[in-house]
């Protein structure tokens, strides 16, 4: 997994010459926060992240900066809101060319996520309604056998606000803290996967676990069909 952490990826072209993207962007120009429309609905959102990951490579403060700057309106992706009273759901909203999946979850009062990895992706996680917190954890050490997982920080995101974790970072888990009021959160993955490592916290004993999509594009998955059905454990983020 390749970060960049400066606001400017490479293109390997000579001086003088452009290098367009798959987006039609030039690429310098493509890969300034500033030359990016600010987006204003969410389908700008989505429009300007098919631009950023039109490049090979990820920069992670580009996109959480330009994840930032939309203001949730939920007129704008109620329709992929399809929560479960029995544990948090995962709602595809877009594909991104391979390069991503964008997707919504819905998190009802006090459900929350295993324990879990990222599958060596970018993870980006924005509040749209309500707020989650996040447990993050030490990847257990294979060699010590089962042994309680060492806790991290805990941090809460806040509405609007974006997250990021990876594999590097180590693993987290995600939970409504509400009993009141439900949750509502906006994930990126790149590249996409689709199965990850779930743990349970008193052993460290891990698990591989299929990824799922409750509904994609605003309809229900059908069960059975496109893996609708989940392993023994929670759907993970
Ligand atoms: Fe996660």
């Amino acid at each position: 997994m390749e970060v960049i952490s400066d606001n400017l990826q490479h293109c390997n072209v000579s001086a003088g010459q452009d290098c367009v993207n798959d987006a039609g962007c030039r690429e310098e120009e493509s890969c300034k926060l500033e030359s990016l429309k600010p987006p204003a609905t969410l389908t700008d959102l989505i429009e300007g992240l098919h631009k950023i990951f039109a490049h090979d490579n990820v920069n992670v403060e580009l996109v959480q900066s330009y994840m930032s700057l939309y203001k949730s309106n939920y007129k704008e992706w109620k329709k992929y809101a399809k929560p479960d009273i029995h544990r948090y759901t995962r709602n595809l909203i877009d594909a991104g060319n391979g390069k991503f999946n964008l997707m919504l979850l819905c998190w009802n009062e006090g459900q929350g996520s295993s324990i879990h990895s990222h599958s060596d992706a970018h993870c980006f996680l924005k509040v749209l309604d309500g707020c989650v917190q996040e447990q993050m954890y030490d990847w257990p050490a294979e060699s010590e056998g089962e042994c309680q997982m060492n806790v991290g920080r805990v941090t809460r995101v806040e509405k609007n606000t974006v997250a990021y974790i990876n594999d590097d970072l180590g693993l987290h888990r995600i939970e409504n803290p509400s009993n009141s009021d439900p949750a509502v959160t906006l994930h990126l993955y790149s590249p996409p996967f689709s199965e990850c490592q779930t743990f349970d916290e008193k052993t460290g004993h891990r698990i591989e676990c299929k990824v799922t999509f409750w509904s994609k594009f605003g309809h229900r998955t059908p069960f059975g069909k496109s893996g609708a059905a989940c392993c023994s454990t929670p759907e993970n983020n």
